[in-house]
């Protein structure tokens, strides 16, 4: 089997705050292959974003990476000089983001934006066409002619896709999408769920999708990744997930989450809520919320194997029943 595209291992992320340090990415193992669409998912606040961020080397100071290892293409992007990671931040890796604002320069005309990031990854044949074929290929009617548009005379959902093309213009190997779809009606986020399915298959990109809709987890990434409170709670196969979850915040994830197939099923939302990461101790951080609680829960629990390509952090994995 060829090595992973990307493999994350021990990742912790910690940020200063006025109640002391807090690992917001805390152990995180996961890998992503090329090719490969990752589902990310877990509820505000459980370390999605600051993961990732981490793996593009786009956390801030005082925020910073204090241990683990993340291996893009066999190389620990942590032995990387700042210059060097920069040039494969956007070249190798792209994010796109839910914030389509902050993401687009207001100052530049979108086709500027386009075809600046064509010139800056050296991307052969003319920039233009290259352009004008990104935009259409995200959804956007007249491309030629919205190419001279600035990013406010774009919709939310235009700048959305823009933003989209922008970081698929350089033709990355990984796609981080950070709930960018969120925004957009639905016809438009499946036609953009469709050309990131089209660059998987075609140019074997991978994507990592950040999301909150369990329906696009269901239908395009065939693995799942469940984070809770800083780290890694769950993964598999989506579909066994799904059916059957084997760890009781991803059991209470999909409760409380609509489904496309069955909007009409009444939400049970989690009770209680996330702990603060500035106070949590070793053991298990769901279970003060959790209804399989038991007192040796609150001993340090490691992410174990469940079964093949599935592994829970949780010594009742067992006993949770879907
Ligand atoms: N810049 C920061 N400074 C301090 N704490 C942060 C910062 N960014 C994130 N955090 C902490 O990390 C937690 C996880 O954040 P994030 O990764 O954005 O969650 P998610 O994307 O899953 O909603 C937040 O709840 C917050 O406590
Ligand atoms: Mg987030």
């Amino acid at each position: 089997m060829s090595p992973p595209l990307l493999a994350v291992r021990g990742l912790r992320t910690v940020f200063p705050t006025s109640r002391g340090r807090l690992a917001a990415a805390d152990g995180i193992d996961f890998e992503i292959a090329s090719g490969e669409a990752l589902g990310v998912v877990g509820e505000s606040g459980s370390g999605k974003s600051v993961t990732f961020l981490s793996v593009l080397g786009l956390v801030r100071p005082p925020g910073r990476i204090e241990a683990g290892e993340i291996r893009f293409d066999g190389r620990d992007l942590r032995d990387l000089a700042p210059a060097a990671l920069r040039r494969m931040r956007g070249a190798a890796m792209a994010l796109a983001m839910q914030d389509a604002l902050s993401a687009l320069n207001p100052a530049l005309t979108i086709g500027t934006q386009l075809t600046e990031t064509l010139a800056a990854h050296a991307i052969p044949g003319d920039a233009r066409a290259e352009a004008v074929r990104l935009l259409a290929r995200v959804g956007i009617p007249d491309a030629g002619r919205r190419l001279g548009d600035y990013p406010h005379q774009f919709s939310g959902g235009m700048r959305q896709r823009a933003m989209i093309a922008i970081a698929l213009a350089a033709r990355p190997r990984l796609l981080v999408a950070d709930e960018p779809t969120t925004a957009l009606d639905v016809t438009i986020r499946a036609q953009v769920l469709d050309l990131l399915d089209e660059l998987r298959a075609e140019a074997q990109l991978a994507v990592a999708m950040i999301t909150h809709d369990l329906a696009v987890v269901a239908e395009r990434c065939p693995r799942v990744l469940v984070m809770y409170a800083g780290q890694v709670v769950e993964t598999g196969p989506t579909a066994e997930v799904i059916a059957a979850p084997r760890h009781p915040y991803t059991r209470g994830l999909m409760q409380s989450l609509p489904q496309l197939e069955d909007p009409d099923r009444p939400l049970y939302p989690i009770p209680g809520q996330v702990p603060d990461l500035a106070a949590v101790d070793a053991g298990c951080r769901f279970r003060n919320r959790c209804a399989l609680a038991l007192p040796a829960c609150a001993n340090p629990i490691a992410l174990a194997p469940v079964g093949p390509g599935r592994a829970s952090r949780c010594i009742r994995a067992a006993d949770v029943v879907p």
